[in-house]
Protein backbone atom coordinates (compact mmCIF):
# COMPACT_ATOMS: atom_id res chain seq x y z
CA UNK A 1 0.00 0.00 0.00
CA UNK A 2 2.72 2.51 0.94
CA UNK A 3 5.32 1.76 -1.63
CA UNK A 4 2.22 2.37 -3.92
CA UNK A 5 1.23 5.50 -3.02
CA UNK A 6 5.53 6.84 -3.19
CA UNK A 7 5.38 6.46 -6.89
CA UNK A 8 4.31 8.72 -9.13
CA UNK A 9 2.13 11.44 -8.61
CA UNK A 10 -0.54 11.47 -5.34
CA UNK A 11 -3.80 9.28 -6.42
CA UNK A 12 -7.11 10.04 -4.72
CA UNK A 13 -7.18 7.42 -2.34
CA UNK A 14 -10.78 5.17 -0.95
CA UNK A 15 -10.68 2.44 2.17
CA UNK A 16 -13.73 0.45 2.49
CA UNK A 17 -14.34 -0.92 5.68
CA UNK A 18 -16.30 -3.28 7.64
CA UNK A 19 -16.22 -5.72 10.30
CA UNK A 20 -13.64 -8.74 9.44
CA UNK A 21 -12.48 -7.50 5.80
CA UNK A 22 -12.93 -10.59 3.98
CA UNK A 23 -16.69 -10.20 2.85
CA UNK A 24 -18.19 -6.78 2.21
CA UNK A 25 -15.08 -4.44 1.86
CA UNK A 26 -13.39 -6.53 0.22
CA UNK A 27 -16.04 -7.09 -2.20
CA UNK A 28 -16.99 -3.44 -2.81
CA UNK A 29 -13.11 -2.94 -3.16
CA UNK A 30 -12.69 -5.34 -5.83
CA UNK A 31 -16.54 -3.90 -7.44
CA UNK A 32 -15.11 -0.39 -7.34
CA UNK A 33 -12.05 -1.22 -8.84
CA UNK A 34 -13.84 -2.52 -11.81
CA UNK A 35 -15.80 0.78 -12.25
CA UNK A 36 -12.77 2.62 -11.87
CA UNK A 37 -10.90 0.74 -14.46
CA UNK A 38 -14.16 0.87 -17.04
CA UNK A 39 -14.37 4.77 -16.47
CA UNK A 40 -10.27 5.01 -17.27
CA UNK A 41 -9.21 6.83 -14.01
CA UNK A 42 -7.43 3.52 -12.84
CA UNK A 43 -4.50 5.44 -12.63
CA UNK A 44 -6.04 8.43 -10.70
CA UNK A 45 -7.41 6.27 -7.67
CA UNK A 46 -5.39 4.39 -5.12
CA UNK A 47 -8.45 1.51 -3.84
CA UNK A 48 -7.91 -0.34 -0.62
CA UNK A 49 -10.18 -1.89 2.10
CA UNK A 50 -9.82 -3.17 6.16
CA UNK A 51 -11.98 -4.32 8.93
CA UNK A 52 -12.53 -2.85 12.01
CA UNK A 53 -11.79 -5.97 13.81
CA UNK A 54 -8.49 -7.60 14.06
CA UNK A 55 -9.79 -11.37 13.63
CA UNK A 56 -8.91 -11.75 9.83
CA UNK A 57 -5.50 -10.00 9.83
CA UNK A 58 -3.47 -11.39 6.64
CA UNK A 59 -6.52 -13.79 5.83
CA UNK A 60 -7.93 -13.95 1.57
CA UNK A 61 -11.47 -12.81 1.51
CA UNK A 62 -13.79 -15.55 2.40
CA UNK A 63 -14.81 -18.41 -0.68
CA UNK A 64 -18.40 -17.13 -0.87
CA UNK A 65 -17.27 -13.33 -1.44
CA UNK A 66 -15.04 -14.68 -4.11
CA UNK A 67 -17.19 -16.39 -6.32
CA UNK A 68 -20.23 -14.36 -5.88
CA UNK A 69 -18.24 -11.16 -6.96
CA UNK A 70 -16.55 -14.00 -10.14
CA UNK A 71 -20.01 -14.13 -11.12
CA UNK A 72 -19.38 -10.45 -12.24
CA UNK A 73 -16.17 -11.21 -13.74
CA UNK A 74 -14.79 -9.43 -10.25
CA UNK A 75 -11.54 -10.69 -8.97
CA UNK A 76 -10.77 -9.94 -5.47
CA UNK A 77 -8.31 -13.40 -4.85
CA UNK A 78 -5.44 -10.86 -3.98
CA UNK A 79 -7.00 -8.89 -1.01
CA UNK A 80 -5.46 -9.26 2.49
CA UNK A 81 -7.52 -8.52 5.55
CA UNK A 82 -6.21 -5.72 7.81
CA UNK A 83 -7.53 -3.97 10.60
CA UNK A 84 -8.61 0.36 10.03
CA UNK A 85 -6.03 2.35 12.04
CA UNK A 86 -6.25 5.98 13.45
CA UNK A 87 -3.40 6.82 10.66
CA UNK A 88 -5.55 5.74 7.64
CA UNK A 89 -7.22 9.21 8.52
CA UNK A 90 -4.23 11.02 7.74
CA UNK A 91 -4.02 8.68 4.48
CA UNK A 92 -7.42 7.84 2.36
CA UNK A 93 -9.26 10.76 0.97
CA UNK A 94 -12.20 8.77 1.83
CA UNK A 95 -12.78 6.08 4.50
CA UNK A 96 -16.57 4.42 3.70
CA UNK A 97 -18.53 2.26 6.52
CA UNK A 98 -20.35 -0.58 5.55
CA UNK A 99 -22.67 -0.62 8.07
CA UNK A 100 -23.69 1.70 11.18
CA UNK A 101 -21.16 0.10 13.85
CA UNK A 102 -18.46 -0.26 11.21
CA UNK A 103 -19.18 3.38 11.64
CA UNK A 104 -19.59 4.45 14.93
CA UNK A 105 -16.00 2.43 15.61
CA UNK A 106 -14.12 4.26 12.67
CA UNK A 107 -15.63 7.50 14.51
CA UNK A 108 -14.44 6.47 17.68
CA UNK A 109 -10.46 6.06 16.07
CA UNK A 110 -10.97 9.44 14.12
CA UNK A 111 -7.75 11.92 15.30
CA UNK A 112 -9.26 14.85 15.57
CA UNK A 113 -7.25 16.58 12.90
CA UNK A 114 -7.88 13.48 10.56
CA UNK A 115 -9.01 14.59 7.24
CA UNK A 116 -10.45 11.47 5.38
CA UNK A 117 -13.95 12.09 4.24
CA UNK A 118 -16.17 9.39 6.23
CA UNK A 119 -19.54 8.50 5.82
CA UNK A 120 -21.60 5.32 5.05
CA UNK A 121 -20.91 3.73 1.93
CA UNK A 122 -24.24 3.95 0.73
CA UNK A 123 -24.04 7.44 1.04
CA UNK A 124 -24.24 8.29 -2.79
CA UNK A 125 -25.87 5.26 -4.07
CA UNK A 126 -29.33 5.91 -5.75
CA UNK A 127 -31.07 2.32 -5.14
CA UNK A 128 -32.99 0.85 -2.17
CA UNK A 129 -30.19 0.72 0.24
CA UNK A 130 -29.20 4.11 -0.07
CA UNK A 131 -27.83 5.80 3.53
CA UNK A 132 -28.91 2.37 4.81
CA UNK A 133 -26.05 -0.63 6.21
CA UNK A 134 -24.80 -3.45 3.81
CA UNK A 135 -26.28 -6.39 5.70
CA UNK A 136 -23.46 -8.64 7.39
CA UNK A 137 -23.62 -11.93 5.20
CA UNK A 138 -21.01 -14.20 7.03
CA UNK A 139 -23.30 -15.91 8.75
CA UNK A 140 -25.64 -17.02 5.67
CA UNK A 141 -25.50 -19.17 3.07
CA UNK A 142 -23.61 -17.87 -0.55
CA UNK A 143 -27.12 -16.20 -1.66
CA UNK A 144 -26.62 -13.91 0.57
CA UNK A 145 -23.55 -12.67 -0.94
CA UNK A 146 -25.23 -12.72 -4.29
CA UNK A 147 -27.51 -10.16 -2.90
CA UNK A 148 -25.09 -8.09 -1.75
CA UNK A 149 -23.35 -7.26 -5.68
CA UNK A 150 -26.27 -4.89 -6.46
CA UNK A 151 -26.20 -2.74 -3.18
CA UNK A 152 -22.21 -2.70 -3.52
CA UNK A 153 -22.63 -1.87 -7.87
CA UNK A 154 -24.87 1.33 -6.94
CA UNK A 155 -22.97 2.51 -3.84
CA UNK A 156 -19.97 2.14 -5.88
CA UNK A 157 -21.28 3.98 -9.00
CA UNK A 158 -22.58 6.84 -6.44
CA UNK A 159 -19.09 7.49 -4.86
CA UNK A 160 -17.38 7.26 -8.09
CA UNK A 161 -19.88 9.78 -9.25
CA UNK A 162 -19.40 12.03 -6.31
CA UNK A 163 -15.53 11.35 -6.22
CA UNK A 164 -15.53 12.59 -10.21
CA UNK A 165 -17.66 15.96 -9.26
CA UNK A 166 -15.33 16.58 -6.05
CA UNK A 167 -12.42 16.34 -8.47
CA UNK A 168 -13.28 17.32 -11.59
CA UNK A 169 -12.16 13.99 -13.01
P1 LIG B 1 -17.36 -8.68 6.90
O1 LIG B 1 -18.07 -10.02 7.46
O2 LIG B 1 -17.34 -7.69 8.04
O3 LIG B 1 -18.26 -8.24 5.79
O4 LIG B 1 -15.97 -9.08 6.43
C1 LIG B 1 -17.65 -10.67 8.61
C2 LIG B 1 -16.50 -11.42 8.58
C3 LIG B 1 -16.08 -12.09 9.71
C4 LIG B 1 -16.83 -12.00 10.88
C5 LIG B 1 -17.99 -11.24 10.90
C6 LIG B 1 -18.40 -10.57 9.77
N1 LIG B 1 -16.40 -12.70 12.03
O5 LIG B 1 -17.12 -12.63 13.06
O6 LIG B 1 -15.35 -13.38 12.01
Amino acid sequence: MIENRAKGPRKISVLFVCLGNICRSPMAEGIFRQQVQAAGLGPYIFIDSAGTADYHIGEGPDVRARYACASRGVDIDQVKGRQASPEDFYFFDYILAMDEHNLQHLKSIRPRDGYAHLSLFTAFGKGPYKGKSVPDPYSGGIEGFHQLLDILEDGAQGLLEKIRRDHAL
